[in-house]
């Protein structure tokens, strides 16, 4: 498939203007000027939450040469500029990353904030995953109703429906719950939520990312938080997207999904 019409296909289910002003979407490697003479046709797309070493490595078993992702691949402060390249491309985890990508000539394609806000997208998929009843869209969050229950039953419920190995929680664990906001990934560490939030009357946030500062703060508002994980609340979407794009295409490309491993482990 002509890879301008694969992108353009990509961009159907999940349009570019969704995402928040600045972000990092896009083909994000190789720099685009690269591109024009890179490749013009693509059999194998391989799909995954973040691309790592680990699953890059299985996807040149399998031959992938475009690859969508929903995290950024590369450790690099958030510029879009052409001089990132210069100043990133030495540090060792991108040189490691981008020397694979260069030899075998893979073009990198990512979905952030855009997904984040789509109908099949992060968000929409974590509130229908936890089954929330009418729900009220936000940018990169989602406001629902659940049947009345206590946060310990609720977060048994979440434990179970987005298969966490541990969760951190923040909140009396016997106050009922009964309107749920979800911020899947790391969207919490922006303060505007607790006060939407807040605002909405909801009793419990699910996300991730969670750190002391931001629990001390919910306490304050009176809001329960569950960090179920930043692979956990996002990879639904990216599973959904996944999906769409081989119902879409499927006939004339080969799409894979590949999954992460957790990157850390608890001990009690
Ligand atoms: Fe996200
Ligand atoms: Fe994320």
């Amino acid at each position: 498939m002509d890879i301008n019409r694969l992108i353009e296909s990509i961009e159907e289910i999940v349009p570019l203007y969704l995402a928040l002003p600045g972000d990092e979407i896009g083909v994000v490697y190789p720099l685009i000027h690269k591109l024009v003479n890179y490749r013009v046709d693509v059999e194998v797309v391989g799909v995954t939450w973040e691309l790592t070493l680990m699953n890059l490595k299985l996807m040149l078993r399998d031959g992938v040469e475009f690859i969508v992702c929903h995290e950024d691949p590369f450790i690099r402060r958030s510029i879009g500029s052409v001089l990132w390249e210069l100043g990133y491309r030495d540090k060792i985890p991108n040189k490691l990353m981008m020397d694979i990508l260069d030899t075998q000539r893979i073009v990198v394609y990512r979905m952030h904030t855009n997904l984040d806000n789509s109908e099949i997208g992060t968000n929409s998929e974590l509130a229908k995953k936890l089954g929330l009843k009418d729900i009220k869209n936000y940018p990169v969050s989602r406001v629902g109703r659940i049947n009345e229950c206590s946060l310990k039953e609720f977060v048994e419920l979440v434990k179970k429906k987005l298969s966490c190995k541990f969760l951190l929680i923040s909140g009396d664990l016997d106050r009922v719950i009964k309107k749920v906001m979800v911020v899947a990934g790391a969207g919490l560490r922006h303060k505007e939520f607790f006060e939407l939030a807040y605002k909405e009357g909801v009793d419990v946030i699910v996300s991730a990312e969670l750190d002391e500062r931001l629990a001390r703060y919910a306490q304050y508002l009176n809001i329960a938080i569950i960090d179920a994980g930043h692979y956990e609340t996002e990879v639904w979407g990216v599973k959904r997207f996944n999906e769409e794009l081989k119902n879409k295409i499927g006939n004339e490309v080969q799409v894979k999904f590949y999954e992460n491993v957790k990157s850390f482990t608890v001990l009690f």
